[in-house]
């Protein structure tokens, strides 16, 4: 089960969480994810991201020029989302603490150069539920400030295995990827990082 707990402000990681086999079957459950649920970049009001994304479950997590929502299918083949793979699963029951499974599994796909700006996770309908955070791959440059805007910030490498979450308190923490560390990991054929994020949207 790894090493022990680290809380980054209030974000509980626990390293090492998922082991190597694991971690490989869960990336080939991905890519049926991403066969079923092709990949996107998605395109914001500010430009477009970096990360390319997909979603399982009854919800994704879509970004686009009107905004950010969650919809029940695909934004380009109109298709419901493919279901979370249990392996995702079995990482939101063992650690969420909640007896609810997941409506949204958002995947983030990280190639060379790819990052995520501090946010907050606040589309979701009940901030009582945690929000679990699973990293493949590449190490990536974990920055965790405060529910408010701005102000001190820790951050933390998050590697291949690692599972962090936010609930409680942390729930609405902002938090972004600075970087990742290219080469850094073998898992995923042509390198880069994937972070699957498990929230319960209702
Ligand atoms: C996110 O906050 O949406 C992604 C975090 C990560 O890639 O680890
Ligand atoms: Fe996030």
């Amino acid at each position: 089960m790894g090493e022990p707990e680290i809380d980054l402000r209030g974000v509980r990681v626990r390293p090492g969480f998922i082991e190597a086999g694991a971690q490989a079957a869960m990336l080939a459950d991905l890519r049926e994810v991403a066969r079923a649920a092709p990949v996107m970049r998605p395109v914001t009001r500010r430009g477009p991201m970096s990360v390319r994304m997909t979603s399982a479950g009854r919800l994704g997590w879509v970004a686009d020029r009107r905004g950010y929502r969650y919809e029940a299918t695909h934004p380009e083949t109109g298709a419901p989302w493919p279901p979370i793979p249990e392996s995702v699963l079995a990482v939101w029951r063992a650690v969420a603490g909640v007896q609810v499974d997941p409506d949204s599994c958002l995947v983030n796909l990280y190639r060379e150069g790819a990052k995520m700006g501090m946010h907050q996770d606040r589309d979701e309908g009940d901030f009582g539920f945690p929000v679990v955070s699973i990293s493949l791959g590449d190490e990536a440059l974990f920055r965790v400030g405060s529910v408010e805007k701005g102000g001190k910030t820790t951050s933390l490498w998050l590697r291949s295995g690692d599972v962090a979450v936010m609930g409680g308190a942390a729930r609405l923490v902002h938090h972004g990827i600075d970087r990742v560390k290219e080469g850094s990991s073998v898992l995923i054929p042509g390198g880069g990082r994937i972070n699957v994020t498990l929230r319960v949207v209702r």
